[in-house]
């Protein structure tokens, strides 16, 4: 019998017209565009407009993508949206979504882990291709960051952006799409990166409004540590594992949070720079929305049976790398 493998065939993106430069940030914090652009690579990023949601840049995304691959809402199976930043806590934006869309057939639910949701969520849906009991799951990872970044506090503010993007998975037969994973947690990292309130342990009340606990907390020293041998690591052990040399890759899809730690990861796989997909420099860290935002801007450029690894490290931590060849 053939092994069936569980293949992207369409990607799209979406991001908001709104753009925030450096130079606009420096009226908000003290801060320059020399600092960020050396230390983070970005020059500017998108902001979604409020009153929005993230499943509204998802819903963008997702009609786009259904478009170009000629099918319909309804022909969708699963939906699983990767994001932090889901319209609300529950109902689930998965579900948000497929009411907008009109995914009437569909099932789905939201998973969180932080910047890695994305590789957690092709890892999932490619299982239930995989498996055969599914043949169009949808892969949405978007984050509406902007609602909970700290505008006064310039350790963090310059550095995430809003956007979304979006893969369909379908049956493979000629041996494309998700070879290969290494997907990991540390939940002792939570410390250090975390949103402090909100949550069943401390809900929203006055003084967690008063003492901003509702944004985006990091230690980014810290994070950045554990980021550089992290993603460098997996992405090694992937390319190990799978007898992959650097001349096998054709593209690292790296999570976009930071050029040096994509640098160190480019380096330690051997890859040269024109091999590494960037647009930190003006989408800055989109969180859930990195990776597919990349393969959508990079779309015309891959060929069928490329090598793609794809590598994140987030909150929580949870990093991973996913090795899949390209289908078309
Ligand atoms: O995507 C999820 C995972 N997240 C990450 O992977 C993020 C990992 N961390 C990072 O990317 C970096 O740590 C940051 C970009 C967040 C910060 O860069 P850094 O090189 O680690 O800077 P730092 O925190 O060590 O700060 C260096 C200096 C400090 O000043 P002093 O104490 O040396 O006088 C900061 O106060 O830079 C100062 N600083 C700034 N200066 C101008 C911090 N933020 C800014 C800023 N503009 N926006």
């Amino acid at each position: 019998m053939t092994k069936i493998t569980a293949a992207i065939t369409a990607v799209n993106g979406y991001v908001p017209p709104k753009v925030l430069t450096n130079k606009d940030l420096e009226k908000m914090v003290d801060t320059n565009d020399e600092w960020i652009v050396s230390r983070t690579g970005i020059k500017e990023r998108r902001i979604l407009a409020e009153g929005l949601g993230t499943s509204d840049m998802a819903v963008e995304a997702v009609n786009g993508l259904l478009k170009k691959r000629g099918i319909n809402a309804t022909d969708i199976d699963l939906i699983i949206f990767c994001t932090v930043t889901p319209d609300m806590v529950f109902p689930s934006s998965a579900c948000i979504l497929a009411d907008k869309i009109g995914a009437t057939n569909a099932f789905g639910y939201d998973l969180g882990a932080a910047c890695s949701g994305f590789l957690f969520g092709l890892e999932t849906g490619s299982r239930f291709i995989q498996s055969g009991a599914y043949k169009k799951v949808l892969v949405v990872g978007g984050d509406k960051m902007s609602s909970i970044i700290d505008y006064t506090e310039r350790n963090t503010c310059v550095i995430f952006g809003d956007g979304c993007g979006c893969v369909l998975l379908e049956p493979n037969e000629e041996g494309l799409g998700l070879v290969d994973s290494v997907l990991k947690v540390d939940g002792s990292g939570r410390h250090f990166l975390h949103q402090k309130a909100g949550g069943s342990i401390k809900p929203a009340s006055h003084e967690t409004v008063d003492a901003r606990e509702h944004f985006v907390y990091q230690e980014g020293q810290t994070v950045f540590k554990f980021a550089v041998r992290g993603m460098a690591d997996v992405s090694a052990e992937i390319m190990e594992r799978n007898n992959l040399t650097a001349d096998d890759v054709a593209w690292l899809v790296p999570h976009q949070a930071n050029l040096r730690i994509i640098d160190a990861t480019a380096n330690r796989m051997g890859l040269d720079k024109e091999k590494v997909m960037i647009n930190i420099d003006h989408f800055g860290n989109t969180t859930n929305g990195t990776l597919p935002l990349l393969l959508w801007e990079w779309e015309n450029k891959l060929k069928k049976g490329d090598n793609l690894v794809l590598a994140a490290f987030g909150g929580g931590f949870t990093w991973g790398a996913i090795y899949l060849k390209w289908a078309y």
